[in-house]
């Protein structure tokens, strides 16, 4: 594939795999991006997954035919885009490899070499010229380890933006949903609870004319990118990025699934723009964890189980603490036979969050929802129409 003229793609489609990072299920499989610029010196930019690597070195020479290249450019050290480095380097002798100074502490840790009489170390505002074209360093770290570093390509005004702008799926296969949703999904998963150095990384690279993106996942980004951006940079201030209702719950014996969609038929009488509405037990997880971050507001309807809450709905919010959730408003819908814990539990699992705030309606179910229980409902769903 053809990026530009002198930019060519080598990367590689997995559909193989089932849980992408050990955790994250990834039905329409993941792409490992790799990518190669032609020019009087040659370069290759990142790896690929250790499952790959044929197919990976069999890319490059089918884009170098007889050529040699001259560096193995390294923006992220994770093994999705590290695993062949050493392979590259054992390939290609007269190759030397470009990364932070982090990036070569890791080299030392996996490979048992930090390459010392082979390597460029480079950080923000450093130059790497290749002739016509000449990369320009930004370090970005924690997008998403700490020795990111991205590049900017000025003459084909094209960002090499490591896992940044990324998403879930291969590139060979087409996204129904198009780009958001499998990269807010990627977003809130892997890079969730980085926003300040999101935020950092987007005002470093404000002084680039980007014409295309070229990150280590999913599609390359090109056209107007404005949306692209705004999403970023929504998602890593802690933004709404749609107004409406999301509501999470768990349920046992279906009582407490009864009320999430008592409440969702309240606000759509009343008008609510938007409400999503999942269980928490059997929706993928992190498709939830992304619609906590997407809506502004939150209600979570779980039972009381052990005298904590019941396992779902506590892994729920142990996720989105560990991402930092912010700025949201909670409703609660606890339900308990004897000795309802919900509300007590919630509430203290937020303690330390920033700008949380609770909507004074606690819906208290001992058992089966009753008309009382109705009631409050409803004026929780007046609540969360209201702010
Ligand atoms: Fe795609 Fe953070 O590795």
């Amino acid at each position: 594939m053809t990026i530009t003229n002198d930019i060519k793609y080598v990367g590689v489609n997995d559909h193989k795999i089932d849980l992408f990072e050990g955790q994250f299920d990834v039905p329409l499989g993941m792409a490992y991006n790799s990518y190669v610029i032609l020019d009087d010196k040659i370069a290759v930019l990142d790896s690929v997954d250790k499952n790959f690597k044929g197919e990976w070195l069999n890319n490059i020479s089918a884009v170098l035919g007889k050529k040699q290249p001259d560096y193995l450019i390294v923006h992220h050290m994770e093994g999705d885009h590290s695993a062949n480095i050493s392979a590259f380097m054992e390939k290609y002798p007269k190759a030397t490899v470009v990364g932070s100074s982090g990036a070569f502490n890791m080299m030392k840790n996996y490979f048992g070499t930090s390459y010392d009489d082979r390597r460029i170390v480079v950080k923000t505002g450093d130059v790497l010229h290749l002739g016509k074209h000449n990369l320009t360093f930004v370090s970005t770290p924690m997008v998403h380890w700490p020795e990111v570093i991205m590049s900017y390509d000025s003459t084909d005004k094209v960002l090499f933006s490591a896992d940044a702008f990324g998403k879930f799926g291969a590139n060979d296969t087409e996204d129904p949903e198009g780009w958001d949703c499998e990269a807010r999904r990627y977003y809130f998963g892997i890079v969730g609870k980085y926003g300040v150095q999101v935020q950092k990384a987007l005002n470093d690279l404000k002084p680039f004319d980007i014409k295309t993106i070229c990150s280590l996942h999913g599609p390359v980004l090109t056209g107007d990118l404005s949306h692209y951006l705004e999403q970023y940079n929504t998602w890593s201030s802690y933004g709404v990025e749609t107004e409406g209702v999301f509501i999470a719950y768990s349920s046992v014996y279906g009582h407490t699934k009864q009320a999430a969609l008592f409440l969702e038929e309240e606000l759509k009488k009343l008008g609510c723009p938007k409400v999503s509405i999942a269980d928490l037990a059997r929706e993928d997880m992190y498709e939830c964890v992304e619609d906590a971050f997407r809506y502004g507001k939150l209600v979570i309807a779980t039972t009381t189980y052990n005298g904590d809450i019941f396992p779902v709905a506590k892994h729920f919010v142990e996720r989105l603490l560990a991402r930092g959730y912010q700025k949201r408003n909670i409703g609660i819908i606890e339900n308990g036979s004897w000795a309802p814990q919900v509300v007590n539990v919630i509430k203290k699992m937020f303690d330390n969050s920033k700008e949380i705030n609770f909507y004074s309606t606690c819906v208290k179910i001992v058992g089966a929802m009753n008309q009382t229980n109705k009631d409050e409902l409803n004026s929780l769903a007046k609540e969360l129409i209201a702010k």
